[in-house]
C-alpha cells in the first residue's frame, strides 16, 4: 500500500487547527465588523484542511485529484466572479446540493470500496453510516434542487400540497425504515445494493416533496435548514471515511444552520415542525387578495419627498429586497450623510428575514460602509415608530405588511413586522404596484399617511439626493 506524504501526527495536528479556525470564522461571522475576518479565518482553515488532506490521506491517484481540484476550482471562481448580490440565495442553496450529492456519491464509493473489509459489529455500524449518509445527501440533494429553482424563480413559490401528504411522508420515513433494515441483513450475505437504490429514490421524492410544499413566505426556513442538512450529510460522510475534521466540520454546519433555522422560525413567529410538514400560504380568499379594491394610493415625486426628509427629526430607513435589486445601497449611504449632517436622527430597522438571505440587507449596508450604530434589528426599534417623523421603505413589501397582524387568513399571518404606519409618514419607494416575494397586496400602500414613490429605488433615491 503506498504511504502519503506527510506523517499522521502532523495531519492530525493540521486538523486540529484548521477545527479551530472554522470556530473563530463562526464566532467572526457574528457581526459585520468582524465577518471579514471570519471569512479570512475560515479560508485558511479549508487550505489547511485541503493540503492536510492531499499530502497526508490521499495515497494514490494524484494526477487525477490534482485535474478535478483545478476544474473545480475554476468553475467555482468563475461563478463567485459573476453572481449579482441578488443571486446569492440560489448560489447557496445549489451549492448546498452539491455538498448533498457528494454525500450520496462518497456512500456508493465506500459501500463499493473492494479495499474496505469489515466484519460483525463494525460492519454493521458501517453499513449504517453508509445508509445515513447516502439518505441524508440524497434529500439534501433533491431539496436543495428545488429550493434553487423556487428562489430564482424557475419554479412556482406557492406551495404544492399533495392530498394526505402527511401520510405520505409518514408512510415513506416508515418505509425507509424497513429498507434499512433489509439492507444491513443483506449487506451482512454480501448484498444490498438494490436497497440502497430504492432508499435513494426514497430520499429523493422525499426532498421534493418536502420543499415543494413549502410556500414562498418560508423560504427563508428552507434554506437555513438545507444549510444544516449539509451539514449532516458532511458529518455523515466523515463517519463513513473515519475522518475526524470532516465529523466535527459537518456538525459545525449541521448545527449552526439548525440554530439559523430555529432563529428564523421565530423571526417569522412560525413553529420549526409546522414549516417543515409544509401547508403555510395555502390560504385564499383573504382580505389582502390581489382582485380587491383597497382603495386609492396616493404618489409622491422626488422634491416632496426631499422637503418631508427636510422637516423631519426622525428618520427610519427600512430596506428589503428591492433595494438589493437596484443595488442602492450607496446613494441610501449619501442622503443618511447629508440627512445626518442636518442633525437629522436617521436610523436603520432590518427586518431578520428582509431580502432573500439572512444577513442580506447587513451585507448590503456593511458593504456601503454605512455605520453600524445606526442599524437596528426590528425588536430593538419596533416601538420606537409613533415617535419616528418619516420612515422610508426601500423596496420592501412583506416585512412592512400589517396584513400579517391583522388578518389571520393571509399566508404571512402571524409574522411579525416592522409596523411603520404607526409613524408620521411612510414613503414606499417601489416601481410599481406589484406584490412581494409572499404574493399578497399590502394594504399599507393605502393607508392615508402612506406616500407611493413610484421607480427604480436607485432612481428615485438619486433624484431625491439632488433635491435635498
Ligand atoms: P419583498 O416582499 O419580496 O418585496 C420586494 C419589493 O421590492 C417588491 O414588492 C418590488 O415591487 C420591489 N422592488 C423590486 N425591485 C425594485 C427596484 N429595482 N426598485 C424599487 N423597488 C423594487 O421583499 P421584503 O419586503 O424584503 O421581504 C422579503 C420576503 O422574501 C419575505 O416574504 C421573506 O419571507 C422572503 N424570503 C426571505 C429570505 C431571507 S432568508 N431573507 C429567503 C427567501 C425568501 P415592484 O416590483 O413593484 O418594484
Amino acid at each position: 500500500m503506498p504511504q502519503a506524504i506527510i506523517p499522521s501526527g502532523v495531519v492530525s495536528v493540521a486538523y486540529i487547527g484548521a477545527t479551530i479556525l472554522f470556530i473563530l470564522a463562526l464566532g467572526g461571522l457574528s457581526h459585520p465588523e468582524s465577518a471579514r475576518r471570519g471569512n479570512l479565518f475560515g479560508m485558511i482553515g479549508m487550505a489547511l484542511a485541503l493540503f492536510a488532506t492531499i499530502f497526508g490521506v490521499v495515497t494514490d491517484n494524484f494526477t487525477l485529484l490534482i485535474v478535478m481540484l483545478v476544474v473545480g476550482g475554476a468553475v467555482g471562481l468563475q461563478l463567485a466572479r459573476r453572481v449579482q448580490m441578488t443571486q446569492m440565495p440560489e448560489l447557496v442553496a445549489i451549492l448546498h446540493s452539491l455538498v448533498g450529492l457528494a454525500a450520496v456519491f462518497v456512500g456508493f464509493a465506500s459501500f463499493t470500496d473492494p479495499n474496505v473489509h469489515f466484519t460483525g459489529v463494525e460492519k454493521t455500524i458501517h453499513d449504517i453510516e453508509i445508509y445515513i449518509g447516502i439518505l441524508i445527501g440524497a434529500i439534501t440533494f433533491s431539496g436543495s434542487v428545488i429550493a434553487f429553482g423556487k428562489l430564482s424563480g424557475k419554479i412556482s413559490g406557492n406551495p404544492m400540497l399533495l392530498p394526505a401528504r402527511h401520510w405520505m411522508n409518514l408512510g415513506l420515513l416508515l418505509v425507509t425504515i424497513w429498507v434499512g433494515g433489509q439492507f444491513v441483513g443483506q449487506s451482512a450475505a454480501g448484498g444490498g445494493m438494490a436497497m440502497l437504490l430504492i432508499m435513494t429514490v426514497l430520499a429523493l421524492l422525499f426532498g421534493i416533496h418536502m420543499v415543494m410544499a413549502i410556500g414562498g413566505a418560508d423560504m427563508p426556513v428552507v434554506v437555513s435548514m438545507l444549510n444544516s442538512y449539509s451539514g449532516w450529510a458532511a458529518s455523515a460522510t466523515g463517519f463513513m471515511l473515519s475522518n475526524d475534521l470532516l465529523i466535527v466540520t459537518g456538525a459545525l454546519v449541521g448545527s449552526s444552520g439548525a440554530i439559523l433555522s430555529y432563529i428564523m422560525c421565530r423571526a417569522m413567529n412560525r413553529n420549526f415542525f409546522s414549516v417543515i410538514a409544509g401547508g403555510f400560504g395555502t390560504t385564499s380568499g383573504s382580505s389582502t387578495g390581489d382582485g380587491e379594491d383597497q382603495g386609492e394610493v396616493i404618489a409622491i415625486d422626488a422634491a416632496e419627498t426631499a422637503e418631508l426628509l427636510k422637516d423631519a427629526k426622525e428618520v427610519m430607513i427600512i430596506p428589503g429586497y428591492g433595494m438589493a435589486v437596484a443595488q442602492a445601497q450607496h446613494i441610501v449611504h449619501e442622503i443618511t450623510r447629508k440627512l445626518r449632517d442636518k442633525g437629522i436622527n436617521v436610523r436603520f430597522g432590518i427586518h431578520p428575514v428582509a431580502g432573500r438571505m439572512p444577513g442580506h440587507m447587513n451585507v448590503l449596508l456593511a458593504e456601503a460602509k454605512l455605520p453600524y450604530d445606526i442599524v437596528f434589528e426590528m425588536d430593538e426599534i419596533n416601538d420606537d415608530f409613533p415617535k419616528v417623523d418619516v420612515s422610508i421603505v426601500i423596496g420592501a413589501n412583506d416585512i412592512v405588511n400589517p396584513s400579517a397582524l391583522t388578518d389571520p387568513n393571509s399566508p404571512i399571518a402571524g409574522m411579525p413586522v416592522l409596523e411603520c404606519w404607526k409613524g408620521g409618514t411612510t414613503i414606499v419607494l417601489k416601481r410599481g404596484m406589484a406584490t412581494g416575494y409572499a404574493g399578497v397586496q399590502n394594504p399599507l400602500f393605502f393607508l392615508d399617511n402612506t406616500r407611493m414613490l413610484f421607480g427604480d429605488a436607485r432612481d428615485s433615491l438619486d433624484n431625491v439626493l439632488s433635491n435635498l
